[in-house]
């Protein structure tokens, strides 16, 4: 099986690539933007990482010939000064369906988000939404898997919940009280092994979080006890947050908006867990939370 998968090195990527290292039936193409990028992840045996613009609509196409599937991971919630949501979220996604048309592949596979809606007026979910829409009407058999928070070796909900802990202290979003579905990336990345390996039908939409509902300041709780700890939980209204993150989004350009606020605050809620249909046994929140600050996983 020729896989190939774009954004190979954002943290999905890496933990999905390290699933798939070692002897095996797949051949893996690995695309990023840069050759820095390039360099953090090791080329060998069945392994191939390829530097392709995601504007060289001819490179992509190229690169994509041959694939019984394409895993598309780049993406965004933090927007930066040259970086944005449309940039980012929307047009990858969509030189992606458009050179996947082209080249013949066999099954597109889209990581997008719970919540994303392409008519939400919200721009991250918005433009998630609109990433799934490109997919959807691609013309190529596409699976899309919404996920909710990831925590796993390198992601941002990691980094957070350690540095909290290493703190023993912090003041949450509207006192941590919305609901969250904290999904383990290796779980992710078996369930995406798993769609590249089934028969692709059409259009499929699976939305794929962990077992166990949770409020934010619940799960900080759970991993102070899992590390033998305290941690002291304030609060900061939402509202608050918000005004003060449009004032140094304005003031300083950094990516920390009222949409990330939003996003961030927004309870994760799913009709139907795909976990079931994938036929997979899920990480136990608390063996994650275990995993994680067992790594000590930190802001790069
Ligand atoms: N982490 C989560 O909790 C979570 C939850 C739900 C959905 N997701 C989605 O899952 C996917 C993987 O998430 P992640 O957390 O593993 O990502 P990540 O570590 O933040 O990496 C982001 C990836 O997107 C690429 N990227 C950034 N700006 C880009 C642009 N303008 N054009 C093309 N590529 C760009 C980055 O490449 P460079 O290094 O070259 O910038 C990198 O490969 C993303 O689509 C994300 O939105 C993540």
């Amino acid at each position: 099986m020729k896989l190939v998968i774009t954004g190979a090195n954002s943290s999905v990527g890496l933990s999905l690539l390290g699933r798939l290292r070692g002897p095996g039936d797949v051949e893996v193409f690995a695309i990023v933007r840069s050759e820095r990028a390039a360099r953090e992840i090791a080329g060998a045996g069945r392994m191939h990482v390829r530097v392709v613009s995601y504007d060289d609509a001819d490179g992509l196409a190229e690169t994509l010939t041959g694939a019984d599937c394409v895993v598309h991971l780049a993406g965004i919630l933090l927007e930066g000064r040259g970086t944005s949501y449309a940039s980012a979220n929307v047009a990858p996604a969509a030189a992606v369906a458009d050179a996947a048309a082209r080249a013949g592949v066999g099954h597109l596979v889209l990581v997008s988000v719970v919540g994303a809606d392409s008519g939400s007026t919200n721009r991250y979910f918005r433009t998630k939404g609109q990433a799934e829409r490109a997919f959807a009407e691609s013309g190529v058999p596409a699976t899309i898997v919404r996920t909710p928070i990831l925590l796993g070796v390198g992601t941002a909900g990691a980094h957070a919940i350690s540095r909290t802990i290493e703190a023993g202290r912090a003041r949450l979003l509207g006192g941590g009280r919305h609901t969250m579905r904290p999904l383990d990336v290796d779980d992710l990345c078996e369930a995406i092994v798993r769609i590249c390996r089934a028969r692709p039908e059409g259009v499929r939409l699976l939305e794929l979080v962990g077992p166990e509902p949770v409020t934010y300041r619940a799960l900080l709780e759970r991993a102070a006890t899992v590390a033998g700890t305290d941690v002291a939980l304030g609060s900061i209204p939402v509202g608050l947050a918000k005004a003060g993150a449009a004032v140094r989004a304005a003031l300083t350009g950094s990516g920390f908006t009222p949409t990330v606020v939003e996003v961030i605050t927004q309870d994760e809620v799913v009709e139907r867990n795909a976990d079931v249909d994938l036929g997979m046994t899920l990480t136990p929140l608390t063996e994650t939370l275990r995993r994680i600050l067992a790594r000590g996983e930190r802001a790069t």
